[in-house]
């Protein structure tokens, strides 16, 4: 039975969502959701308990459960210490892999770095990248296929490294993927690491086969780390500066240049494809929905009338913003995040929960639940509209609650700044026949890209 519902006005609601393909690991093949094994109820039900040889799941979407996991009682719900192993092993110690007072200490170091001034420094470095890009679109022949999935990664690939590194260091910024793109394929579940035993000695093969994929680029980058600290008050004041400088604002703690490694792969890997499958989706999205996008088109031209835009014009692109929201509400780029497990006996929504459950709260279920949202699949980003109000807890495609995505501020302003200066002068027509497919691993993209045709918008100004 097919989990999903297919929309019954396939043009103004949502179209039929991508296919996903078959999961390896849950084996089930479902052709419309990347998550065959999960099973209709937690869909249905505000709390859907599955048990499995795999243990108990839980699947939390009723609003006040959720804020119970990840808010009100964040302490009886850590994240599951396998999950932070497989982080730690590929990509350190960083924030996505911490916990206790050691992920507080960091948070409240780090957080200034990712506060609205920051953002608005970030801002020229972002836009600027954002324009260059439309003008390399300009160049191209009216009609070119591109695949606007790998374009957007090269995008905020280039974005994350310039706001990171500034321009011109020792470190690049596709150094840093194809060293993160090695460590990700190695990242492959095997049974092996649920048995006592055994995964002790798989995570050690791991994190020595982990080593070597970063050793080079872990030099270069404790060179730079050294080189900014030699610099003091002349370095660039990029986020690399603004990491080594932090100070934790209770303890007046520096992160150690190891620690400052840890996050700034961190920061590659939450803070890049994430953007980019947003971007991917949007794309999709306004390609099957011609009002939208006319809505859309028409609010860029009448904000900016021509000019680029700047972070000053982000509060002004309210359809623009509404279109986000309804993409990453169908889409959410981290669709599997948070997997928790229970510390101790608890009961959520009237539903009991044992000591040692593994607790979720998925934003591609929660963001489909049946109970939520008015028909789910329907494609509408008037759900966003300013004054429409809806659960706090209900639409988390950057989690909440102290675990919150750090980058928050930054991806949304990000990826308006995108969307404003490339629709502004061009739209994206899917290649005609292409069968969109989502592949999920970590984040969920378009399988095998996503083929468009470029076009000129008639009315754009240049
Ligand atoms: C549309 C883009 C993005 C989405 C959808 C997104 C989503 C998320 C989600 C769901 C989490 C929670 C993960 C968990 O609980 O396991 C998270 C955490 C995180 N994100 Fe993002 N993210 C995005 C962009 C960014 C950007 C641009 C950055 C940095 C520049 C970033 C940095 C981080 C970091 C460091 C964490 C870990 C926070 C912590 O545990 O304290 N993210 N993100």
């Amino acid at each position: 039975m097919s989990v999903i519902d297919i929309a019954s006005e396939p043009r103004l609601v949502g179209a039929k969502p991508p296919p996903a393909k078959a999961s390896p690991l849950l084996g089930g093949k479902d052709p419309e959701t990347p998550f065959p094994g999960i099973p209709v109820g937690a869909y249905e039900q505000g709390v859907f308990v599955q048990r499995s040889i795999l243990g108990t799941w839980i699947f939390v979407s009723d609003p006040e459960g959720v804020k119970r996991v990840l808010l009100d009682h964040v302490a009886n719900y850590p994240k599951t210490p396998m999950e932070r192993r497989f982080f730690q092993a590929a990509f350190g110690d960083g924030l996505l892999s911490r916990d206790g007072e050691g992920w507080r200490a960091h948070r409240r170091t780090m957080a200034p770095a990712f506060a609205p001034p920051s953002i608005t420094a970030y801002g020229p470095v972002m836009s600027d990248a954002a324009l260059a890009f439309a003008d390399r679109w300009a160049g191209l022949a009216e009609g070119t296929e591109i695949d606007v999935a790998r374009e957007m990664s090269d995008l905020t690939l280039e974005i994350i490294g310039l706001t990171m590194f500034s321009a011109g260091g020792a470190v690049s910024a596709r150094s840093v993927e194809t060293a993160l793109a090695r460590a990700t394929d190695s990242l492959t579940f095997n049974p092996l690491y649920l048995v006592p035993g055994a995964a002790g000695l798989m995570f050690r093969r791991l994190d020595r086969k982990i080593r070597t994929i970063f050793a080079e680029l872990d030099a270069a980058i404790a060179g730079m780390i050294a080189e900014r600290e030699a610099q003091g008050e002349a370095a660039p004041k990029d986020l690399l500066a603004r990491l080594i400088a932090a100070r934790d604002s209770e303890t007046g703690a520096k992160m150690t240049p190891a620690e400052v490694r840890d996050e700034v792969i961190t920061i590659f890997v939450a803070g890049h494809e994430t953007t980019a499958a947003a971007m991917a989706w949007v794309w999709y999205l306004l390609s099957q929905h011609p009002a939208v996008e006319a809505r859309l088109h028409a609010e860029l031209d009448q904000v900016l009338g021509g000019r680029a835009p700047t972070v000053a014009d982000l509060p002004k692109l309210t359809y623009a913003r509404m279109v986000l929201d309804e993409a990453m509400r169908l889409y959410p780029p981290a669709p599997g995040t948070s997997a928790r497990l229970a510390l101790a006996d608890d009961e959520i929504c009237g539903v009991k929960i044992p000591k040692g459950a593994n607790v979720v709260v998925a934003p591609w279920i929660l963001h489909r639940h049946r109970t939520l949202w008015d028909r789910p699949e329907r494609f509408d980003p008037e759900r966003f509209a300013p004054g429409v109000e809806r659960p706090r807890f209900a639409y988390l495609p950057f989690s909440g609650g102290p675990r919150v995505c750090i980058g928050a501020q930054f991806a949304v302003a990000e990826a308006l700044l995108i969307l404003a200066a490339t629709a502004q002068r061009f739209r994206l027509e899917l290649k005609p026949g292409h069968r969109v497919e989502i592949h999920h691993r970590i984040t969920m993209r378009p399988a095998g890209g996503l083929p468009m045709i470029l076009r000129r918008r008639q009315a754009a100004a240049s």
